[in-house]
C-alpha cells in the first residue's frame, strides 16, 4: 500500500467518469494532443448503459427549458457528422437511425397533453405534424386501435447508446487517452488549485486539470470544496429491453412515445431488433434496484400503446441514475476550484449532448473560454447563487 501510494503518473488532464460524456471529452481532448487519463472502474456502465439513445430535442421539450432546446437542436443537427467521424475513428457502427418520432395519445386527457406540447413546439417554430389516431396507425400498424391522436416529429432520431459509448472508448484510446479502471477517491489540491487525482488504491495521478464527468456521482468526491462540486442529484430511470424476433420485424419503424393516463412511456426500436421501453423518473437517492412496480408500469403502459408487445421476449431490466441539476440543464465549465472543470447535469439528454459538451470542454481547455452555445450552462451559474446564499447566512 505504501509503495502504491507513492506511484505517480503524470497527465495533462484526468477525466473522472467514463460514461458517454467523459469518454467524448477524453476523445476530443486527446485529439487536441493532450495526455488524458479517464478514470472509471467500469466505463460505460453508468447512466449511459441504460440510455435509450433518443436524439429528441423536440419531443423531449419541457416548457421553460428553451435554452436546453436550442442546445439540443444544434447537437441534433451536428449528430450525423459526429457519428460519421466517430465510426471512422473507432471502426465500429453506433446504430444511428434517422427514423423520426411519433408521439401518441390514448385517451382525451392524454390527447389534451399532446395538444399542449404541440402548441408549445409550434410557438417555438419547431416542426411537428398533428395526426389523427387513424393516421398514426397508418404509420405504425401495431399501435392500439384506441389511439386517439398522434404527432409526428420527423427530426427526432436515435442512436444505440451502448455502441456509442464503446466506440467513444475505442476512439479515445486510439487518440492516445488511457483508461484507468479504478475509482477516483479524491481530487488533490495545492494552494486552491487542482494537482491531480488520488485513486481508491492510493495511487496518485498528477494532472494539470480534472474534468468531472461522473454523472450523478459528481458530488461523491473528497478534496473538492463544497462550492466547487456541481449541484447534481440522482434521478433514477428504470428501463426494459425486449427483442423483436426476425419474423415480427420491423414491429415499429420509428420511436413511439406517449402518455398513458398521465404516465409517460417510450418505445425505441433498433435496427438490430432490440426494443427499448422506458423510463421511470424517480428521485430517491442512490438506488439502482429494479422494482416489480416499475416493470409492471412500463409494460402496462407500453402494452396500452402497442398491444403486440406482450409477445416479445423480455431480455433485460435495468435501473441507472441520471444526473439532474437544479434547472435540469447541463453543468459545464470552470468551477470554484482552479483546474476543476464540470461536465455533468445532462439529465435526460446525455447521449444527445455528448459531443457539444466535449467540444465545449476541449475549447475551454484550448482557449480558456466556453464557446457561446455552452455559456448558458456554465457551472458557475450555481456557484454565484451558492456564494450569495453563503454570504447571507
Ligand atoms: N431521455 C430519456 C430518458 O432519460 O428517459
Amino acid at each position: 500500500v505504501r509503495l502504491q501510494s507513492m506511484q505517480v503518473s503524470a497527465y495533462d488532464l484526468a477525466v473522472i467518469g467514463g460514461g458517454v460524456i467523459g469518454l467524448a471529452c477524453a476523445w476530443r481532448l486527446a485529439q487536441d494532443g493532450a495526455a488524458v487519463a479517464v478514470i472509471d472502474p467500469a466505463p460505460g456502465q453508468g447512466a449511459s448503459y441504460a440510455a435509450a439513445g433518443m436524439l429528441a430535442p423536440v419531443t423531449e421539450i419541457h416548457s421553460g427549458e428553451e435554452a436546453v432546446l436550442r442546445l439540443g437542436l444544434e447537437a441534433a443537427e451536428r449528430y450525423p457528422a459526429f457519428v460519421a467521424e466517430l465510426e471512422q475513428s473507432s471502426g465500429s457502427a453506433v446504430g444511428y437511425r434517422a427514423c423520426g418520432t411519433l408521439t401518441v395519445a390514448l385517451d382525451a386527457g392524454d390527447s389534451a397533453v399532446l395538444d399542449d406540447v404541440a402548441d408549445l413546439q409550434r410557438r417555438l417554430g419547431l416542426r411537428v405534424q398533428a395526426l389523427t389516431g387513424r393516421e398514426g396507425r397508418r404509420l405504425e400498424p401495431l399501435l392500439a386501435p384506441g389511439i386517439r391522436s398522434a404527432a409526428l416529429v420527423e427530426g427526432d432520431h436515435q442512436v444505440d447508446g451502448r455502441c456509442l459509448t464503446a466506440a467513444l472508448q475505442v476512439a479515445a484510446e486510439r487518440a492516445g487517452a488511457v483508461v484507468v479502471r479504478r475509482s477516483a477517491a479524491a481530487v488533490t489540491t495545492r494552494a486552491d488549485r487542482v494537482t491531480g487525482v488520488r485513486l481508491d488504491d492510493g495511487t496518485e495521478l498528477a494532472t494539470g486539470a480534472v474534468v468531472l464527468a461522473a454523472g450523478a456521482r459528481c458530488g461523491d468526491l473528497d478534496g473538492v470544496p463544497g462550492e466547487a462540486l456541481p449541484p447534481v442529484r440522482p434521478v433514477k430511470g428504470q428501463v426494459l429491453r425486449l427483442r423483436v424476433p426476425p419474423a415480427y420485424r420491423p414491429f415499429l419503424s420509428r420511436t413511439v412515445r406517449g402518455t398513458v393516463r398521465g404516465f409517460p412511456v417510450y418505445l425505441v426500436p433498433r435496427e438490430d431488433g432490440e426494443l427499448v421501453v422506458g423510463a421511470t423518473q424517480e428521485e430517491q437517492g442512490y438506488d439502482e434496484t429494479v422494482t416489480a412496480g416499475a416493470v409492471y408500469q412500463l409494460l402496462r403502459d407500453a402494452h396500452a400503446l402497442v398491444p403486440a408487445l406482450t409477445e416479445l421476449p423480455l431480455v433485460e431490466s435495468t435501473a441507472r441514475l441520471r444526473p439532474g441539476s437544479p434547472d435540469n440543464a447541463p453543468v459545464v465549465g470552470p468551477t470554484a476550484l482552479d483546474g476543476l472543470v464540470a461536465a455533468t447535469g445532462h439529465h435526460r439528454n446525455g447521449i444527445l449532448l455528448a459531443d457539444v459538451t466535449a467540444r465545449a470542454v476541449a475549447a475551454l481547455v484550448r482557449d480558456g473560454v466556453l464557446p457561446p452555445e455552452m455559456a448558458p450552462f456554465a457551472a458557475h451559474r450555481f456557484q454565484t447563487r451558492a456564494m450569495t446564499e453563503g454570504a447571507l447566512r
